[in-house]
């Protein structure tokens, strides 16, 4: 390795060392970061003050980070590096369901509940009566699909985050199976929009871009049945405030959904409701499995 590195020959000799990685791809990773950081560096012409800032920063949300609380998982959302990745793998064309983050707030050990269970725990709300068809391109139902499903209450606020209150039960989340006709359905209560974390060091970033910090209003499902790919996705409050400016760029049309308003009545699923209660109702079109010759290409 030359001793008198310049500022522009630092890159190519940092690069070299990846020369004797066994793994191909880890070098094409590596070496290509190393060109783009570098590269970002000279262009802003980073100053030591700033590059001391960035390392205490990164350090505060490795602190910060736990089982329960994933900072760093955070940093890339709000960067908009979890949405490109997910982009990438499930670019959208072809007729299934778009994908849409995970988030931080899936958890395991969720119940395993049947149809038309009320999933929300006890917790106060709008009562809620979501009914999805798991279905394939072809609009073949599909049977037998384990359907997770998690969302807020009508205060944004998770059953995780607020352990104590709900003494560590679980609350409007669950784990459904579709009927003989890819049927599932559930009753809970209506979830609202909320901020992301902003007590870490990935609000004091969202402070200083005075940028929004709140998703809009939503209901996760992570859907797998055999023979498919998993769907990760979201559906989204059509008219949300904050449908177009999702802190976490997560939010798109193709998952815009009506949580429509009924009086007091007969619920879908044939109760009666003394209160008025919404209903969601969807469709979530599953992707054949890959096979091993498209995984290549
Ligand atoms: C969520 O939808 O649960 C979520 C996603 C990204 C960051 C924070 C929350
Ligand atoms: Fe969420």
């Amino acid at each position: 390795m030359p001793t008198h590195l310049t500022e522009q020959s630092i890159t190519a000799a940092v690069q070299r060392t990846f020369d004797t990685s066994r793994n191909p791809r880890l070098r094409e990773l590596f070496v290509t970061l190393v060109q783009h950081l570098h590269d970002f560096a000279r262009a802003v012409r980073l100053t030591n003050e700033e590059w001391f800032t960035a390392m205490d920063f990164l350090v505060r949300v490795g602190q910060i980070s736990t089982s329960t609380r994933q900072e760093f998982v955070l940093l890339s959302d709000i960067l908009g590096l979890s949405e490109l990745v997910d982009k990438i793998n499930n670019g959208s064309g072809g007729s299934a369901t778009e994908s849409a983050l995970l988030g931080p707030f899936y958890v395991e050990g969720r119940p395993k509940v049947a149809n038309g269970a009320d999933i929300s725990g006890g917790v106060n709300g709008t009562p809620m009566f979501v009914t999805g068809h798991v279905v394939d391109p072809t609009g073949a139902p599909v049977p037998g699909a384990h359907v997770d499903t998690w969302h807020s209450d009508e205060n944004g606020f998770y059953d995780v985050q607020q352990g104590e209150k709900l003494h560590n039960q679980f609350a409007m989340r669950a784990l459904l199976t579709t009927d003989g006709s890819g049927r599932f359905w559930y009753r809970s209560i209506a979830p609202r929009h909320y901020p992301v974390p902003t007590d870490g060091p990935c609000g004091e970033i969202m402070r200083a871009a005075n940028r929004s910090t709140m998703r809009p209003q939503h209901i996760h499902f992570w859907i797998h049945a055999d023979g498919y790919q998993p769907l990760i996705t979201q559906l989204f409050l059509k008219d949300d405030p904050f449908i177009n400016s999702d802190a976490v760029f997560s939010a798109r049309d193709s998952l815009k959904v009506d949580f429509v308003p009924h009086e007091p009545g007969t619920a879908p699923d044939g109760t009666v409701v003394d209160k008025p209660f919404q209903t969601v109702e969807w469709a979530f079109v599953l992707s054949p499995a890959r096979t091993g010759a498209d995984r290549s290409n």
